[in-house]
């Protein structure tokens, strides 16, 4: 089934080149993801369609009114009632492949961009389901942090990676950092491709590379190897590298 995004943005140009482009751009053309832009200043009524205004209380910066959020989202609801609604910000909850995963079920999603000092208060109590920051960074406004997890909840969905791929094989790297890659030349610069994997024996490669992705976790983001589910093989593995480390 064909999933969709409705994106409410003050900037719809942003996301025509980089959603067209390779992977999702093949998903829309064979109809697997569709992605709408809706431009809240169309839904501004007054004259000079104002979207944003001067908070209460003083202070600095503009808020974007509730009215032309309000309207854009009814305008989209109407034709799907059960669309779930995301709000994009720093304020959220922090962005990763479970929450991507867990998107992935849905069949329409509602993505607010906000821009300046964010959206009226009013917008999130009636309208949000759910908040989404990508990070513990401010950016200029929410429409990376929708084009990003556009990206991340479509390689989820069948025949967007291509038919012979998911987005995740059920295996060991799942929740671990990649092994180390090599192509062609052997040797580049004096540097060589390790002599394991031009072997041919593929439980030898197999091995190699668990440990080199242990090794990776283990020194980049050890905090990943909590979440880990590892085999009692594994864990022996990981305890060879920490005594190789603290030697
Ligand atoms: N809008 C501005 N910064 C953001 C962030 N880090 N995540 C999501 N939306 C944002």
């Amino acid at each position: 089934m064909k999933m969709r995004f409705d994106v409410l943005t003050l900037f719809p140009r942003m996301f025509f080149s980089p959603l067209e482009i390779s992977i999702l751009g093949k998903a829309i053309t064979k109809g697997l993801i569709e992605i709408q832009t809706v431009n809240i200043r169309d839904f501004a009524l007054d004259k000079h369609q104002v979207v944003d205004d001067t908070p209460y209380g003083g202070g600095q910066g503009m808020v974007m009114k509730v009215e032309p959020i309000a309207r854009a989202i009814e305008w989209v609801k109407a034709k799907n009632p059960s669309a779930w609604t995301i709000y994009l910000t720093p304020q959220g909850r922090p962005f990763d492949q479970d929450m991507a995963r867990r998107l992935s079920t849905r069949s329409h999603l509602i993505l607010l961009c906000g821009r300046y000092e964010g959206v009226d208060e009013r917008v999130r109590e009636l309208f949000v389901d759910e908040e989404i920051s990508i990070g513990d960074y401010i950016l200029t406004g929410g429409e990376l942090a929708a084009m990003v997890i556009i990206d991340a909840i479509s390689r989820f969905l069948p025949g967007v990676l291509g038919s012979d791929r998911s987005a995740e094989e059920e295996s060991f790297f799942n929740s671990l950092l990649e092994y180390p890659q090599y192509t062609r030349p052997v040797d580049f610069k004096g540097r060589s491709v390790p002599e394991v994997l031009l072997s041919g024996n593929h439980s030898a490669i197999d091995l190699w590379r668990r440990r080199e992705a242990l090794k990776r976790t283990f020194v980049r983001r050890p905090d990943l190897l909590d979440k880990a589910n590892l085999s009692g093989d594994e864990k022996n593995l990981l305890a060879e590298i920490r005594k190789g480390h603290s030697q």
